[in-house]
Parts: structure tokens; sequence; C-alpha cells
């Protein structure tokens, strides 16, 4: 009961009183274009319920574009652009959090230049995220370590900078996919690191040591099965027409062992099934659950039924996702606003940081925040 009484008496205050006793969620996406479903129910869908609960900032991690696309930069603003729109277009809400662009708060480069001071190579070596991602884009052959030390010095410091990201807000939770999960241990070891040498008076440290928070929901495949992901070009885009989500369906991979029309189908692995669990409704879900295992519905019917129902719930989002894209200079505005707001943040943190470290005269009665 009190659970309850509590969330509630909590959404009658104003959100400014609301902000100061919530505690932080931070994260960022790399600015990769459009989004599309499987960011949505990776993360977006999570972000939407932690936007009720907490003191949400979410921004766009353009600076870590870089790290890998630095040669030619000329897509990263307006993938930035295209990211924010989408973010605004399933529910983010600017009122609620705080929506920004990491490279227009400096200060996160300020607090990577002195995280990086303290960061022995080794633990950046180690980190298997790196490895495998310059591998992937084929920066380096193997995952050995004399390898791993050709890549350039910014991409190896990706997770120091992340770091940087996440501790300038003093952040508690931080919701990721499990790839992300070094990062975030990554994260506590720097914040346990600089705490041991710098304090506050009084021996207050800066830094509290943030949560991974992974979502729990299943992932939606990709249309071939696979993870879905835009370099794969699997994916089912947020903004997506009707036309096209039918016809992206009608290609999507089965159970491979249901050759003829006759044969009964295996829903559990059929990734068109995990779309019916998510997105249709349970007496849909049900029904095709029984009609598949007894062949009495076809593969093509049933994806057609799957596309009316991922159309349906698409279609809120492709209308809003239509109005802001008629407006970018609004987009562009709700970024702007929102970096100054997690730049002041930002600022109280760096203080805190050179008081700490020593590089400023502690002023006197200087009373932190929290
Ligand atoms: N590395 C994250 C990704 O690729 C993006 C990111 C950058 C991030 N900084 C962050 C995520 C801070 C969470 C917190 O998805
Ligand atoms: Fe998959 Fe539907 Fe075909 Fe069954 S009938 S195998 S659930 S597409």
């Amino acid at each position: 009961m009190p659970t309850k009484q509590r969330a509630r008496s909590r959404n009658s205050e104003p959100a400014s009183a609301r902000r100061v006793h919530r505690e932080r969620v931070l994260s960022g996406m790399r600015p990769t274009g459009k989004l599309h479903l499987g960011n949505f129910v990776g993360a977006l869908e999570n972000w939407l319920e932690l936007q009720k609960r907490y003191e949400c900032f979410f921004f766009i991690a353009d600076w870590h574009a870089l790290t890998t696309d630095y040669a030619d930069t000329s897509d990263v603003m307006r993938n930035t652009l295209e990211v924010a729109t989408d973010w605004l277009a399933v529910g983010l809400d600017p009122h609620h959090s705080t929506l920004f662009i990491q490279s227009r708060v400096p200060e996160h480069a300020e607090l990577h230049l002195l995280f990086s001071m303290i960061t022995p190579t080794p633990w950046l070596i180690r980190n298997p995220t790196i490895k495998e991602q310059a591998r992937d884009l084929g920066l380096i052959a193997s995952d050995d370590e004399t390898e791993v030390t050709k890549i350039n010095y910014g991409l190896l410091g990706y997770p120091v900078l992340q770091a940087a990201d996440i501790l300038i807000y003093r952040a508690h939770y931080v919701p990721v996919g499990g790839d992300q999960v070094p990062h975030i241990e990554l994260t506590r070891e720097i914040a346990r690191r600089f705490n041991s040498f710098y304090l506050l008076p009084l021996r207050r440290s800066v830094f509290p040591e943030p949560e991974a928070l992974l979502t729990s929901t299943p992932r939606v495949p990709g249309l071939d099965g696979r993870r879905m992901s835009k370099s794969i070009g699997n994916v089912i885009e947020l903004g997506e027409s009707s036309e096209s989500i039918r016809s992206k369906v009608s290609t999507m991979l089965t159970d491979p062992q249901r050759v003829r029309r006759s044969d009964p189908g295996r829903p559990e692995i059929c990734p068109v099934f995990g779309y019916h669990r998510r997105f249709s409704p349970q007496a849909v879900v049900d029904q095709v659950d029984l009609e598949c295992r007894t062949a009495r519905i076809g593969c093509v019917d049933c994806k057609a039924l799957m596309a009316r129902h991922l159309t349906a719930f698409l279609d809120p989002i492709r209308e809003r996702r239509r109005k802001y894209a008629a407006r970018p200079k609004k987009v562009w505005d709700v970024l702007w606003t929102g970096s100054e707001r997690a730049r002041r943040v930002a600022r109280e943190t760096m203080e805190q940081v050179r008081t700490a470290m020593k590089l400023i005269p502690n002023r006197k009665g200087a009373k932190a925040t929290s």
C-alpha cells in the first residue's frame, strides 16, 4: 500500500521539487541515424519507464561516434538530429528528462582528461567490448594485446570518456545493454580510484559508484533472425511506412522446418511469433500459437496479421515523428536547452572535482550538493 500512495503524492508535486529528491539515471546513444525497433525494445521503452521515476539525463554521444567515424564526419549532425527526432517521437519528454548532446557539454572532455591521468592502460587493453568493436571494424586483426595497442588513442579511451559521461552527473543508474557492462564496471573502478586519491572536505567523496540497469524484456530479432542491427541491414525503423513494414515482414525468417503449408510449426523458435508476442493482443498471440502448431494458419497469413498489429503499434510514433521531422529547429532547440541544463550540473561537479584534486583553492564554507 505505501508504494502506491507514495507514488501518487510524488506525482502531485511540481516537477522542479520532484527533481531534487529523485535518484539520477543517465544513458547515451551514439548518433547512428534513424532508430529501429531493436533500439525501442532494447532501450527506449525502458527509458520511458525510467523517466517517470527518476531524474533522467539522456544524451547523444557524438564524440563517441568520432572514435570510429573520424575520417568522414559529415553524417554526425544529421544522425544526431534523427536520433533526437525519434526520442521525441517515442515520448521522451524534455519537461521530465534532460535531453542533450555530449559535445555541447565540454566539461565531459575536461573530466575525461583528468580521468586519463589515473587510468592504468592495462584496464583499457583488456576491455572486451572495445577489442571486439576494433576487430569487427577491421582496425585490428586479432584481439591479442599487441594488436590492441595499435588502435587509436581515442578509441582505446572510449570507456574513459564514457566514465566521464556518467560520473559528471553523479548518476546512480545507467540503463544499458549487456555489451556495455564492461564499461560500467570500468566506470566504477575509475570512481573508486578517484575517490581513493581525492576527497572533498570532511572526507566526502565526489562520485557514487553507478550501477548498470539491464533491460529484462527479450529483444526482438531482426528480419533474418539475427540481432537487429543497422550495420547488418535487417531493421524495421520506428518511422517505417505501413507498406514497407508489410513488405519487410513478408521476407522474415520463420520456422525453417515448416516447409509446406501442412507442416506444423514451432512458434517458440519463430521470429515472427516473437513479434506477435510483443505487439499483438494476447488473444491473437494465443490463436497464432495454437493454429501454427496445428498447421491451421499459414506463414503468409500469419505475417500479414503480425504486420497489421505492428503497424498499429507504430502508427502514433510515426505520426509524431513526421511532425517533429517537419520542424527540425524545434528538435535542435530541445537539445540546446537540455545541453544548457546538463551543463549546469556538469559545472557543479567539475567545481567539486577541482576542489578535491586541489587544482583550485578550497572555497571556505563551500557547500557541496549531493
Ligand atoms: N557506449 C554506448 C553505446 O555504444 C553509448 C554511451 C556513451 C553511453 N556514453 C555513455 C551509454 C554513457 C551509457 C552511459 O551504446
Ligand atoms: Fe512463424 Fe506464424 Fe509461420 Fe508459425 S505460422 S512458423 S508463428 S510465421
